[in-house]
């Protein structure tokens, strides 16, 4: 029952845990075992994503984040260019969008007004097709569109967006291969992928797994003021919802910033009361994490790294590392953003704010 915490003591740890559940619902009947079914996403999806050249995605807050992700997605599989926008700056903005624009919204509520705002002023401009990913059958943003992935995330009870999430990318990672094949991708490379995806939930129940070692780590944010959240590439994103999390529940001040532009700022604020957390799966640009690790270490900042067991990072003075199972470069987002969602889960509950309902923020924010 979704209005019932069962044996968790927040609706926001129920949320977290349901992950595994819930993406895996999110793949059934969309995927086989090597291929994406682009007729589950709808009869027209075919005509639609001929001749798509431009992605365009709007959405808000953890959405937003999704959007992110899904942009490094977009250009490296499909070779299609991609726009992410908050949907209150689009709106407000005068905006080009070309006639072969795929328009993607991303919400949870499909309330959203700013989104459906920037849905319905881009309607008038004109594009190819409207693309929703939602999480709420029958909503507005669901109703306005021309194609639609639900993702089958359940009720989210907790304001801090988590099962959302995930289940979000996953449907942005199926839309993205079905995309794909419209330009050119390798049926090999579709077949890759689509299996790293088949792992995802039990690499899912893998980090749960750590979940007491992560509770003792948040310890040390517990009276800190102010942190800092770095990634690279794809990561990157992850990093920012990770940041946004430990905002929303524990109002500690947390910043995300890719990791190269360290040195152009922020670099200026590390010392021993500013813990930096990283997130590094094992990929090429694992090396040049390891620098900029090294360049906060020399400050004193106190590190600490999500990396791939197979990375090299070294727990060492200063230093803590939780090691996270291997998991492949594209679907390493989805995996990476449990152990975060758990950090600030167990800061808050330290802290003891109301970590369901947190100070100031609504579930849905359907008015400006
Ligand atoms: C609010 C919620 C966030 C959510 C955002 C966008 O700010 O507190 O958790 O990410 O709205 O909501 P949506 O329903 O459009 O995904």
């Amino acid at each position: 029952d979704s209005a019932d915490k069962g044996e968790y003591r927040h609706f926001m740890l129920k949320e977290i845990y349901e992950q595994p559940k819930v993406i895996k619902a999110t793949m059934e009947g969309r995927v086989t075992g090597s291929r994406v079914l682009e007729q589950a996403l709808g009869t027209e999806a075919a005509n639609l994503l001929d001749n798509v050249r431009h992605v365009q995605i709007i959405a808000c807050g953890t959405s937003y984040h999704a959007g992110m992700v899904a942009r490094y997605w977009i250009e490296e599989l499909a070779g299609v260019p991609c726009s992410v926008e908050v949907a209150s700056e689009f709106r407000y903005r005068k905006h080009v969008i070309q006639p072969d624009t795929l328009f993607l919204c991303i919400s949870q509520s499909g309330e959203t007004a700013d989104t459906l705002a920037a849905l319905r002023q881009a309607k008038k401009a004109g594009f190819r097709a409207a693309l929703a990913i939602c999480n709420v059958p029958g909503s507005s943003l669901v109703r306005e569109s021309d194609l639609v992935i639900m993702t089958q995330a359940g009720p989210e009870i907790g304001v801090a967006s988590t099962k959302a999430f995930t289940t979000q990318l996953t449907a942005l990672l199926i839309f993205t291969l079905a995309l794909a094949r419209h330009n050119g991708l390798a049926e090999d490379k579709e077949a890759e992928i689509v299996k790293a995806l088949h792992l995802v939930p039990g690499q899912v129940s893998d980090i749960l797994a750590l979940n007491a070692g992560i509770e003792e780590m948040s310890k040390a944010f517990m009276d800190k003021f102010h942190s800092l959240f770095l990634g690279r590439g794809s990561q990157f994103p992850v990093a920012m919802e990770g940041a946004l999390k430990l905002k929303e529940i524990s109002y500690i001040h947390a910043e995300a910033y890719p990791a190269g532009e360290l040195k152009h700022g922020p670099l200026a604020l590390v010392d021993s009361e500013m813990p930096v957390v990283t997130v590094a799966p094992n990929n090429d640009l694992v090396e040049k994490l390891k620098s900029n690790l090294e360049e906060v270490r020399a400050r004193g900042g106190e590190l600490f790294v999500f990396a791939d067991k197979s990375a090299g990072v070294q727990e060492e003075e200063g230093i803590h590392v939780m090691q996270l199972p291997e998991v492949h470069e594209i679907t390493a987002p989805i995996v990476y953003t449990v152990p975060l969602q758990l950090l600030s889960y167990h800061v808050a509950v330290l802290k003891g704010t109301d970590v369901d309902q947190p100070r100031n923020l609504a579930k849905s924010v359907t008015v400006e």
